[in-house]
């Protein structure tokens, strides 16, 4: 079913209004592009390895239990950075739970060999420090609670304004009645399933998935949207009637 023709569609907009729209749509599609860059950059790192998997997902909330954020970058990409044997002793610290009276022993080697990346002005963890990196050296449990909440609200209402808007806009649009409701309901549902998934992974890493799923879902439904608004906005096929 076609809207009928007697209600505004987007081509019938003044151009003043096509104008403001597509400036709006630009920036929030550059701006949902930079989010991504941004997933890849953070998270996509956070098993050592480029690209987002579902291990950086698991590390990145439910942490990664099987050892310390230290061991991890001893055994990953800080691997090259000492001797292996200082790394064993760095390590072996680690696991015994960072005991302060090692510390006398175990900060030379920081000291020597980490010291001139990870100082006050390179914005790395200041590793040469103690209470660093003891927090380093604990057991990785992922996100925290605080993270999470803070990180969940500000997602929840932010993502829900640009959908809001980005809808409002692709409702103009002529397009087959159930799927423009299936597309504008879309980002909604799966931004919420998208922060469901990162408490259900802070718990229960078997969920990262949802959280894969969760972030393609609206980048697909905003992608339709988009290019639908932009193509009824300009091409003449739309305008012209
Ligand atoms: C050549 C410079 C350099 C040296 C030397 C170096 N690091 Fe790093 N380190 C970095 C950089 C850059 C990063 C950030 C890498 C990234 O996130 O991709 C990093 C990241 C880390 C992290 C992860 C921090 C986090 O919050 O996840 C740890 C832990 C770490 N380094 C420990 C060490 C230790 C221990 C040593 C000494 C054995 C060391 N580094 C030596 C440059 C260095």
């Amino acid at each position: 079913m076609i809207e009928p023709n007697d209600t505004l569609t987007l081509g019938k907009l003044s151009l003043t209004y096509r104008v403001l729209f597509t400036g709006y749509l630009l920036v929030v599609g550059l701006g949902l592009c930079m989010a991504g860059a941004q997933i890849m950059l953070t998270h996509g790192m956070a098993d050592g390895k480029p690209g987002l998997s579902m291990n950086d997902i698991v590390y990145s909330y439910y942490g990664n239990r099987s050892g310390s954020k230290l061991e991890a970058a001893l055994t990953g990409k800080m691997k090259d950075k000492a001797p292996a044997e200082v790394n064993f002793t760095l390590i072996k610290w680690a696991r015994d739970g960072a005991p302060d009276a090692e510390w006398s022993k175990i900060a030379p080697l920081l000291e020597k060999n980490c010291g001139n990346c990870h100082d006050s002005e390179s914005g790395l963890p200041e590793v040469t420090k103690q209470d660093v990196a003891k927090t380093l050296a604990e057991v990785d449990h992922g996100a925290s609670i605080a993270t999470l909440t803070r990180v969940s609200h500000i997602h929840l209402f932010g993502i829900s304004f640009i959908f809001l808007f980005v809808g409002w806009i692709f409702g103009m649009a002529e397009f087959n009645q159930r799927w423009k409701l299936i597309l504008i309901s879309t980002p909604f549902a799966f931004l919420v399933l998208d922060v469901a998934s990162w408490w259900l992974t802070k718990f229960w890493p078997s969920c990262a998935w949802i959280t894969m799923v969760g972030g393609i879902g609206y980048s697909v439904a905003a992608m339709v949207m988009f290019a639908t608004s932009f193509a009824q906005m300009w091409l003449p096929r739309w305008t012209k009637k």
